[in-house]
């Protein structure tokens, strides 16, 4: 989704703005754009359709901009098309005002009637140009440029992250936000804005969140940041712990892949510090034992894949914990009038911290009592901040939009705490207990030893990867894990796929298999290993090609039924798709690597989806 970069420092912005939007590529976008005051006081803008190439490639055919302040610009199209004319940034009709904008203007049609009838001519479709218009409205009936702001955000509703660069105004930006995730970075000489923290992580790591409401003045000797009332206000300084080395590509073809691949030391992260002489560990957590004892139910609440990870969630907690639990997908939830309340916890699962459908579900839950506990990545984002509880998967920067590392991280990270509360209730025998802590500890291994064969899907990805329809199928846990790996190859590969339960097959889906669809069959929850092979014999009376997935411990019977088998080790039921996701990941990055897609950036998607 769109990314912000600002710089104001006593070198050229311009380079600095480039190179900070290339880091945010990831987070998915149409189109790209900077504007940076010149030494004279005039706004200089470049903007375009497509890839970031393109628009240092028109940089390099002009005279370089030497202003040092500037605000940047990756756009992920919402109102009005990917073209050059919709790019950010947006600049008022006398040039003197430019702004970048994340978030939607909801009220935009009345403003922007507002200001056609006043005289202003509007250049694009966008919502977000109505604030550089407005501005200068503002702005030219005499207020000072803080004054524009104030009253400009005093008359927006909606969502915004911005960054406002005013000819009238040098050495400065000012940047407001609410709703939109925005940060404040603090250089040695220079000060910074972004979307998220890979931006300027080269350059700082010494942050601050805005929170709403909040507008910041930034210049090269720092950052002032005042309230919605304008009073100024003391915000507190983070320092960002991520290598940097962490969000480059180190030799891989993709990010994906190298996602894919430090899984195990991701695991371990996650997992290691949790467990204590045999016993997991929540240090992080204010949940009173009196408190779990007391809840009637349990909500997951999340988007895209961790909405799967809380699928696998619910057959883990519901069997370990014997509450029930419900799993929404946040953009449900937030409509749906949700009963939910004191005794029930609300869990919310969120890698980038950031997903708007999350957040607002997130206030839902909070506004009828729930307790939130939130699982995230994103350290200080949005979602931990908002939440009573934070658990942190630690995964590192994931940088492909497709998810792998932290999917893994949450799941297991979730797994564990349902141990843990289960043990709180007193419904795990200590056998069962130790047996899943004995797996937890051996997981990371057995992650990186079905990471360390790839040839096995490199083969069948080249038998497979024009095909034009794929079904999954499973029960129980490979049902949900199903989903994700579903998801993983319409992502990244375009191909058309769907996940079913395998026992509902019979009642529809069924009549779409044909000779030559091919089905990736799961069956790696060991209890019911047998209702799986019946549905494999099921589909290939039907001509399916089929791959099945399953443990080594039942390879051989497999290998009976299917003519593809690719096995993962036998671990705990419990734990066992954390296992079975690999080769599903797999699958997926080497069939578009087959087509030639664009892996780490798939078309039309976004890694942090704040729209809603
Ligand atoms: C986007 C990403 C997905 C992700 C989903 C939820 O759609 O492309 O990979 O699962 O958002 O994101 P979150 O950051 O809330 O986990």
């Amino acid at each position: 989704m769109c990314g912000i970069v600002g710089f104001v420092g006593s070198e050229p912005a311009a380079p600095i703005l480039l190179d900070g939007l290339e880091r945010l590529e990831y987070r998915g976008y149409d189109s790209a754009g900077v504007a940076v005051l010149s030494p004279e006081g005039r706004l200089q803008i470049e903007k375009c359709k497509g890839r970031l190439a393109v628009l240092r490639q028109k940089l390099e055919e002009q005279p370089p901009m030497t202003g040092c302040a500037g605000i940047g610009h990756t756009r992920w199209a919402t109102h009005g098309e990917p073209n050059d004319i919709n790019s950010h940034p947006h600049v008022s009709e006398n040039g003197r005002v430019a702004i970048v904008h994340n978030g939607i203007i909801e009220n935009y049609v009345e403003i922007k009637e507002f200001l056609l009838h006043k005289g202003v001519r509007f250049r694009s479709d966008t919502d977000s140009e109505v604030v550089a218009q407005l501005l200068e409205y503002y702005f030219t009936a005499g207020a000072d440029i803080m004054d524009a702001v104030y009253q400009v955000l005093e008359r927006i509703d909606g969502s915004y992250a911005l960054g406002i660069l005013c000819a009238d105004a040098p050495d400065r930006f000012i940047a407001a936000r609410k709703d939109a995730p925005l940060l404040l970075g603090y250089g040695d000489g220079c000060s910074f804005i972004a979307s998220d923290v890979t931006a300027i992580i080269r350059h700082t790591r010494d942050v601050s969140y805005m929170e709403d409401g909040e507008v910041a003045v930034l210049t090269k000797d720092g950052i002032a940041v005042y309230d919605r009332l304008r009073r100024p206000i003391e915000k507190e300084h983070h320092l960002v712990d991520w290598d940097v080395s962490a969000a480059e590509k180190g030799g891989y073809a993709h990010f994906m892949l190298k996602e894919i691949m430090e899984q195990p030391e991701a695991v371990r992260q996650t997992v290691a510090p949790r467990l204590q002489g045999g016993r997991v560990v929540f240090e992080e957590l204010s949940l009173s034992p009196a408190y779990i004892k007391g809840l009637s139910r349990i909500f997951i609440i999340a988007c895209g894949s961790s909405y799967h990870v809380g699928m696998l969630g619910k057959y883990n907690l519901e069997k370990l914990m014997r509450i029930p639990v419900e799993v929404c997908l946040a953009s449900e939830f937030r409509y749906s009038d949700p009963l939910i309340g004191p005794d029930t916890l609300a869990i919310v699962i969120s890698q980038s911290g950031e997903t708007l459908d999350t957040m607002a579900a997130l206030r839902e839950a909070k506004k009828r009592g729930s307790h939130i506990l939130s699982i995230v990545n994103v350290v200080g984002s949005s979602i931990a901040r908002e939440s009573d509880d934070v658990l942190y998967t630690w995964a590192g920067p994931e940088i492909a939009v497709a998810t792998t590392k932290a999917y893994s991280t949450q799941l297991v990270l979730l797994d564990m705490l349902g141990l843990y509360m289960a043990d709180i209730l007193g419904r795990v025998p200590a056998e069962e207990y130790a047996a899943i802590v004995t797996a937890l500890e051996a997981l990371p291994d057995k992650m990186g030893a079905v990471l360390s064969d790839v040839e096995s899907y490199q083969y069948l990805a080249s038998q497979y990867f024009n095909h034009d329809c794929v079904f999954y199928i499973g029960r129980n846990l490979d049902y949900a894990l199903g989903l994700e790996g579903s998801l993983k190859l319409k992502e990244i590969s375009y191909i058309h796929s769907e996940s079913y339960a395998a026992g509902e097959l019979k009642h529809g889906t069924i009549s779409l298999i044909e000779t030559g669809t091919l089905v990736v069959a799961l069956a790696t929850y060991a209890p019911l290993f047998d209702k799986a092979v019946s549905n494999i014999v099921e589909v290939k009376a039907r001509g399916a090609d089929v791959v099945a997935l399953t443990t080594e411990s039942q390879r051989d019977r497999m290998e009976k039924i299917a003519p593809n088998v690719l096995t993962i080790p036998d671990t705990h039921p419990i734990l066992q798709p954390s296992l079975g996701v690999i080769p599903l990941q797999l699958f997926a990055y080497y069939i578009a690597l087959q087509r030639g897609c664009d892996i780490d950036k798939p078309k039309n998607l976004a890694k942090s989806v704040t729209v809603e």
